[in-house]
Order: C-alpha cells, then sequence, then structure tokens
C-alpha cells in the first residue's frame, strides 16, 4: 500500500519540480505572452490547430497577443511577429533547433542557414529571375495563360489541374527551356502530389521531431518521417533526371542552350555546385515556382466565385480597354488598374504564404525562431479599411509593382508581404507577376466565373502545410460568349501551326 503511494508522491512532486523549473526558465527568458506551454510539450495542441486551421490561429495570434505571440515547440521558442515593423526586421538566418532539414533537404534554399552556400545560390536564382533576364520567359507566359483558357473552355470543372499544368509549364521553361507536353500530364501530377507531403517538412513545427527532437537520434529504421522523405525525394529526383538528360541532349544538339539546367550544368565544380546540389537546385525551383503560382491561381478563382460583383467590374473594365476583337496582352496592363488592383487584393486577402520562414535572433535565447504572421500583417486594421473585405478598390490608384512596393523605404508601404521580407523576399516575383497578370486578365475576359447555387465555398477549407491551397471546390465557369471562344481557339491554331514547324522544343511564344 505504501509502495504505490510513494510512487505516486514522487510523480507528483517531479512533475511540480518540472513545472516550476519551466514557469522560471520561461520568465527569465521575457519572452512576449503566449498560449500557456506544457512543460516538455510546449504548446502542442496549439500547434497541431496551426497546422489544421493556419489562417484562424494565425489570425487569432495578434488579437490575444499583440505584436509578438512565443509558442513552445517543446521546449524551444518560436515567435510569431504580428506587425510589420517587427516582420521587416527579419534577417535571412534561420537557425534550425535540430539539424534534419538541412541534412535531408541540402541544396534546398528554403531551409538553408544563411551561410555561403546560401548567398551563392540565391545570386544564382536573382540571376536567372531577375526583372531584365526574365523577360525571356514572357514568351512562355503568354502561351500557357493561352493553353490556359483554352483548357477551362473544354474542361472547366478540371480548373485545379489546369491551374497546376499551367504553373508547373511557366517554371519548366525557365528551367528546361521547353513546356511539358500533354504526354507528360502523369508527371505533372506526380510532382504536385510529392510537394504536397515533401512540404510539409520545411516548416518547423509540423513533425513530431520539433517537439521531442530526441526523436531523431532513434536509429534511421525506427524514424518515419526520415524514410518518406527519403522515398518522395527519390521519386522526384527520377523525374527531374529525366529532363535534366534531356536538356543535355538538346543542348548537344544545339538547342536550347539558354535554360537555366544548362546554365547551371556549366558552373558545375564552381560555388560548391555537384550532381546533387544541381538536381536539388532545380527541384527547388521548380516546387518553389510552381506550387506558390498555381496556389495563388486557385485562390483567385475562389475569390472570384464569392464576388461576382468584382468580376463585373472586371468584366467592364476588359469591355472597355480591350473589347471583344483581339485577346489581352500584357502592353494592356498600364490600362488595367481594376486588374491590376484585383491581383494585389487576391495577394492581400488570400496570402498563399501562412508564414514565411524569416528569422531572426534578438535578445531572444539563441536559436529562437521568428515567424513573420503573413494573414494577420495583411490584415491589419491600421493600414487597410475594413481588412477583411475583398475590396481590389483600395489599389485602385497604386501604379506600383509588387517588387518595387517590397523596396519601398518604410514597410508600411507595401501593398502586400505575399512575397516574403527581405534577404528571403521571392526571387521569382517577376515571373510570377507576368504570369499570374496575363491568366487573370485573359480568364476574366474570356469567362463567367460564379459559385454554383446551393454549393457553399469557404476560404477556410484549405490543405494542412507550409502553402494555404484550397481544398477542391467547386465553381460555374462558362465562357463569356461564342465570340471570345471563336477568338481562343483562332489563336491556338495560329499556334499549333507553329508548334508543328518544330518549334514544339522551343519556348515558343504566344498572344
Ligand atoms: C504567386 C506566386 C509566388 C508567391 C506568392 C511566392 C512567395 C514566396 C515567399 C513568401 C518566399 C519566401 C519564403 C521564405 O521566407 O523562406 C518565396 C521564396 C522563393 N520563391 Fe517564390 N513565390 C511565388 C512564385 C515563385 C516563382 C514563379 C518562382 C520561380 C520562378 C519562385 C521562386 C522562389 C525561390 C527560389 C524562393 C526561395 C528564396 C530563398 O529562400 O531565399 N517563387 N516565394
Amino acid at each position: 500500500m505504501l509502495l504505490p503511494f510513494i510512487c505516486l508522491c514522487v510523480v507528483i512532486l517531479s512533475y511540480c519540480w518540472i513545472k516550476v523549473r519551466k514557469a522560471a526558465y520561461h520568465d527569465s527568458l521575457s519572452l512576449p505572452n503566449g498560449p500557456q506551454p506544457f512543460p516538455h510539450f510546449g504548446n502542442i495542441w496549439t500547434l497541431y490547430r496551426l497546422s489544421a486551421s493556419p489562417r484562424k490561429i494565425c489570425g487569432s495570434f495578434k488579437a490575444h497577443y499583440g505584436d509578438m505571440t512565443t509558442v513552445w515547440m517543446g521546449s524551444w521558442p518560436t515567435v510569431f511577429i504580428n506587425s510589420p515593423q517587427g516582420a521587416a526586421a527579419g534577417t535571412a538566418s534561420r537557425p534550425m533547433h535540430n539539424n534534419f532539414r538541412h541534412t535531408n533537404l541540402p541544396d534546398r534554399i528554403v531551409v538553408a542557414p544563411a551561410d555561403d552556400t546560401f548567398r551563392n545560390q540565391r545570386k544564382t536564382y536573382h540571376t536567372i529571375l531577375s526583372k531584365s533576364a526574365s523577360a525571356a520567359f514572357h514568351k512562355g507566359s503568354d502561351l500557357e495563360s493561352l493553353l490556359l483558357v483554352e483548357k477551362l473552355l473544354d474542361g472547366p470543372s478540371d480548373f485545379r489541374f489546369h491551374c497546376e499544368r499551367f504553373a508547373i509549364n511557366v517554371v519548366f521553361q525557365v528551367i528546361y527551356g521547353r513546356r511539358l507536353g500533354d504526354e507528360e500530364d502523369g508527371d505533372i501530377a506526380d510532382l504536385y502530389e510529392i510537394w504536397k507531403t515533401m512540404y510539409l517538412y520545411f516548416l518547423p513545427g509540423t513533425c513530431v521531431f520539433d517537439v521531442f527532437p530526441s526523436l531523431l537520434k532513434l536509429p534511421q529504421w525506427m524514424q518515419p518521417w526520415y524514410w518518406i522523405l527519403s522515398i518522395l525525394k527519390r521519386k522526384e529526383a527520377r523525374i527531374q533526371k529525366k529532363y535534366i538528360e534531356q536538356a543535355k541532349w538538346e543542348a548537344a544538339a544545339s538547342q536550347n542552350l539558354e535554360c537555366f539546367a544548362n546554365k547551371l550544368r556549366e558552373k558545375k565544380g564552381s560555388d560548391g555546385i555537384n550532381d546533387k546540389a544541381h538536381l536539388n537546385m532545380l527541384a527547388m525551383l521548380l516546387g518553389a515556382g510552381s506550387d506558390t503560382t498555381s496556389a495563388m491561381m486557385q485562390l483567385f478563382f475562389k475569390a472570384m466565385a464569392l464576388h461576382p460583383d468584382k468580376v463585373d467590374l472586371a468584366h467592364a473594365e476588359l469591355d472597355r480597354v480591350v473589347g471583344g476583337e483581339r485577346l489581352p496582352v500584357y502592353e494592356d496592363a498600364q490600362n488595367l488598374p481594376y486588374i491590376r488592383a484585383l491581383i494585389k487584393e487576391v495577394h492581400r486577402w488570400a496570402p498563399i504564404a501562412v508564414v514565411v520562414l524569416g528569422y531572426r535572433d534578438y535578445t531572444f535565447p539563441k536559436g529562437t525562431i521568428f515567424f513573420p504572421n503573413i494573414p494577420t500583417l495583411n490584415m491589419d486594421d491600421t493600414r487597410y479599411t475594413d481588412p477583411s473585405s475583398f475590396e481590389p478598390l483600395r489599389f485602385i490608384n497604386d501604379s506600383q509593382d509588387s517588387v518595387s512596393s517590397a523596396q519601398s523605404s518604410s514597410h508600411l508601404d507595401r501593398d502586400h508581404v505575399n512575397y516574403g521580407f527581405g534577404r528571403r523576399f521571392c526571387p521569382g516575383a517577376y515571373v510570377a507577376e507576368y504570369a499570374i497578370f496575363m491568366a487573370v486578365s485573359r480568364i476574366l475576359w474570356a469567362f463567367d466565373l460564379k459559385q454554383i447555387p446551393g454549393l457553399e465555398i469557404r476560404m477556410d477549407r484549405e490543405r494542412a502545410g507550409l502553402l494555404k491551397k484550397p481544398r477542391s471546390f467547386k465553381m460555374s465557369i462558362t465562357p463569356r460568349s461564342q465570340q471570345y471562344s471563336n477568338l481562343i481557339f483562332g489563336e491556338i491554331n495560329r499556334i499549333n501551326d507553329r508548334l508543328e514547324n518544330s518549334e514544339r522544343r522551343d519556348s515558343v511564344g504566344g498572344g
């Protein structure tokens, strides 16, 4: 009888001792407020809810805790920055309290610490994706936006896959100098399926080993996350290798010398680029560019279905400026302020990134992770009037593009923060902005976008993970007129003639 009583006392006293020590430790750090952590487990429940409903939980942080919120991953503090001032101060430094990600996802810049490899890779990405260099990919985006509207005419209910095909082809042309053909749709579906799980690993706080890092000391065969990631990487590498080889043959046949895969191959041996780094950098770029752009396009469709009055205003502007005799082209952008404003508003109202991975060491314990809280920053009521409503007109007089806006001397002047911050600002933003303008203006020009009566569309139905991709939803996408559809088919025929005349492998221009 006495023994169980003593055991119980020991357990209770140990628990109290741990709790008191933890409380003392937390107090001594004087970290920003946050939900009450449990000893050892930290804020495991908040982390779980965060990954299930990121928009809602991120949104509640500012209301409950002010400009910063501390969330404990086991014994590690993570600080969510809910104010633009704090977020802009984030640097590229990327401490991980365990090095699983860095070791198992090498040469993936998003999880790289700010070392020489990071700087070299970032320079390489910036060179190929700079404003002037990315102009070389405009023809590709023109073509993809045309093929996107054609696919929407043929099969509007598959609009999610059409967005995925559109986005991957825009980036594929940057990397491999050619587009994927219809027969390669299987690779497209496989890649998105791989990224769906793989990108869960990119975000600290999503895996059980974030809370219990000692699990990483188990033998590798006992670590399921290690095996899952290895399988995904192998599958991804198999697909990438096929295209790297093709790019090599085409280079040998003097075609497509201008693509990123071949340029990077020429750099092998310098800047620490070997075969593995070559493959990983291409895989990183394809995933970072495609999954984001496709998510953004799906959120655009969702926003339009929910706001038919904004679709009407967009139609009115397109009819006035472009008319019914031709498709929109990029040169129309300067005369389409409402379309430009609408794109900015989708970025603000439905940002794809829950949090970006900007971290900063401050007077916080070394290794503290900092998350700029994007949904909250984009909903800041001191900067935006009635932030929760979708209102493109708030940007109607904003003639700056989002990349220039990100360089404003005051971060408070930024349009939105969907492309991230500082030295981690998205290097693909020029490519993305061009492609999205082409797609959005042509879709709005050609189609009526509506909710299907009786079928609810909810913004909070989204996939868990780093990117807020909507879960599958249905909406009505119908051509505005036969005349517009004929124009699209006419353009496609013109392109097909050129494709048959052997331009298939080039980044052919549409429009
Ligand atoms: C709507 C489209 C896009 C959005 C909203 C977006 C957003 C972002 C954000 C928020 C980051 C920073 C993540 C972090 O802090 O770690 C990022 C990084 C990155 N993006 Fe984009 N992106 C888009 C399209 C693209 C495209 C089209 C490309 C390539 C052609 C691209 C290439 C990259 C790369 C390579 C990085 C890693 C940069 C680094 O860690 O330094 N992105 N993007």
